[in-house]
């Protein structure tokens, strides 16, 4: 059977889903069997890293909001000395890494130092946590268009598009969306919202710590602070948020350990 890797160092960048690692593509799963390095980020669940061999090197990125383990310019240079040594590299990003990953940054460098690479894409937080809520992002009853936006608000000022944001038969995905919630649900509203649209937060999508929060625009800030939740977690606004009552499958019980 061909060899997967090149025998000059490369850099695979692999989307790792929002979780259970039975998400993961099956070029995922073997090119992190095979890997020399893996550099990951804060997302990557423990299942996911079950997959990497004893052998190979692993390194943590780290990213978690205020608390950069390594400054994004030392990551990308570290990828650039690992596959110059010739290494097989899999740097493993929650999701997908080409939505609010930071994957295109990562490429741009290695591109400009000669250094190959290939991408692999993973489902993305709001594709996996919105199935795994039983939220459909669309549906023809409620909503015909899709919005993805960071909610990692600037300083805690608001620099969103707030319009665009507002429109009706649109679900909006928020990422990152937890800590600029209240802000985010004033501005709406302020912006023409009706304060009754259905909102879903989710904590720990497709993970056996899986928590759903539903409310409206104008409830939903109370609600989250008295659920106590913490990162990750994403927000779905809009009608299809109505569907979570009747379409929830998902129990943490349900959560499948990788072996
Ligand atoms: C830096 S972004 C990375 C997104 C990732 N590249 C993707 O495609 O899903 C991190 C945000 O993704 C969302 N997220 C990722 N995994 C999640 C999960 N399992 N449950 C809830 N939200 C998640 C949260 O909004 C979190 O703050």
């Amino acid at each position: 059977m061909k060899p997967p890797f090149p025998r000059t160092g490369c850099v695979y960048l692999v989307g790792a889903g929002p979780g259970d690692a039975e998400l993961m593509t099956l070029r995922a799963v073997r090119l992190l069997r095979q890997a020399d390095v893996v550099v990951y980020d804060n997302l990557v669940s423990k299942d996911v890293l079950d997959f990497v061999p004893p052998e190979a090197e692993r390194i943590y990125a780290g990213k978690r909001r205020n608390e950069h383990t390594l400054r994004q310019e030392q990551i990308n240079a570290l990828l650039v000395k690992l596959a110059q040594e010739g290494k097989q590299v899999v740097r493993l990003k929650g999701g997908d890494p080409f939505i609010f990953g930071r994957g295109g940054e990562e490429l741009q460098t290695l591109a400009a130092h000669g250094v190959a690479f290939e991408v692999v894409p993973g489902v993305t937080a709001a594709s996996g946590v919105s199935s795994y809520a039983g939220i459909p992002l669309t549906h023809r009853d409620y909503a015909q268009s899709c919005l993805f936006v960071t909610g990692h608000l600037k300083d805690g000022t608001a620099d969103l598009d707030w319009p665009s944001l507002v429109r009706l038969h649109q679900t909006v995905v928020i990422y990152m969306g937890l800590g600029g919630l209240p802000e985010i649900c004033h501005q709406m509203m302020a912006h023409g919202a009706d304060p009754a649209l259905p909102i879903a937060v989710v904590q720990d999508g497709s993970l056996s710590t899986q928590r759903v929060v539903t409310g409206t625009l104008a409830t939903m800030p109370e609600r989250v602070k008295q659920a106590g939740l913490k990162s990750p977690c994403l927000t779905i606004i809009g009608e299809v948020v109505k569907l979570h009552d009747s379409l929830a499958w998902f129990t943490p019980a349900m959560a499948v350990t990788a072996t």
